[in-house]
């Protein structure tokens, strides 16, 4: 299985963020993770589409675009015009999942739905062949820095199980992404419990704000070479 590590701007200097977006794209970033926040969906408020759009000619590395927002329907299309490749979203804060993941892919995006630490996998039932990517959050969504929620590994493995009998079935693989509290030590875990995506915030960009363009090197290299011991 092929892995991903999706660095989350949340964690990110704020003030200069195209320059962050190159500099951890640079040390091996496979994707650029995106946390949308309104401050009602979850307690706390971030970056928008004009963001996205923003820092799109910084990289060429897909933008994942987290939606932690009530409603979705709405800014979808911003998103995507913006550039966003990958829209993903909480099941509670749509009241029409079907309608909402077929509208990330009329607008060229890759969907996906996102699932809280205590939200049941069972929204996956009549929408599998909509969705490209599942996110399960390891911690409750809002804030950075939480630590790892253990029984996500649990959900890990049977999501795992579920996406493997897909594509038994139908030839279609869907990406499994985890969200929350990874880290250098338990990343190997969390690869081997079935993940193939893996975002990071401040486990990469704890790693220093100063002036080193290469301070995010050894943190992914050291991520990547935990992944390696599969
Ligand atoms: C939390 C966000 C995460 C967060 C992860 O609501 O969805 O993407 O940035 O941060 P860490 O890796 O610090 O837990
Ligand atoms: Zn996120």
């Amino acid at each position: 299985m092929s892995h991903r590590i999706a660095p989350s701007l949340l964690s990110a200097d704020f003030s200069k963020l195209g320059e962050e977006v190159r500099n951890v794209v640079a040390a091996g970033a496979d994707w650029i993770h995106f946390d949308v926040m309104d401050n009602h969906y979850v307690p706390n408020l971030t970056i928008g589409p004009m963001v996205c759009e923003a820092i799109r000619p910084h990289t060429t590395a897909p933008i994942d675009v987290h939606l932690m927002v009530k409603p979705v329907d709405r800014i979808i299309p911003d998103f995507a015009k913006a550039g966003a490749n990958v829209i993903t979203f909480h099941p509670e804060a749509s009241d029409h999942i079907d309608r909402s993941l077929s509208l990330i892919r009329e607008h060229g995006c890759m969907a996906g739905l996102v699932f809280n630490p205590a939200t049941p996998l069972h929204y996956l039932d009549y929408v599998m062949d909509k969705i490209d990517i599942v996110l399960l959050m390891s911690v409750n969504p809002g804030f950075g820095g939480q630590k790892f929620i253990p029984e996500t590994l649990v959900k890990l493995r049977e999501t795992r199980q579920r996406l493997d009998a897909y594509k038994e079935k139908t030839g279609r693989a869907i990406m499994l992404e985890i969200d929350g509290g990874v880290k250098i030590d338990n990343i190997a875990e969390i690869a081997r419990a079935g993940a193939c995506t893996f975002v990071a915030g401040s486990a990469v960009f704890g790693a220093g704000k100063d002036s080193d363009p290469h301070r995010y090197d050894s943190v992914i290299g050291a991520l990547r070479a935990e992944l390696a011991k599969q």
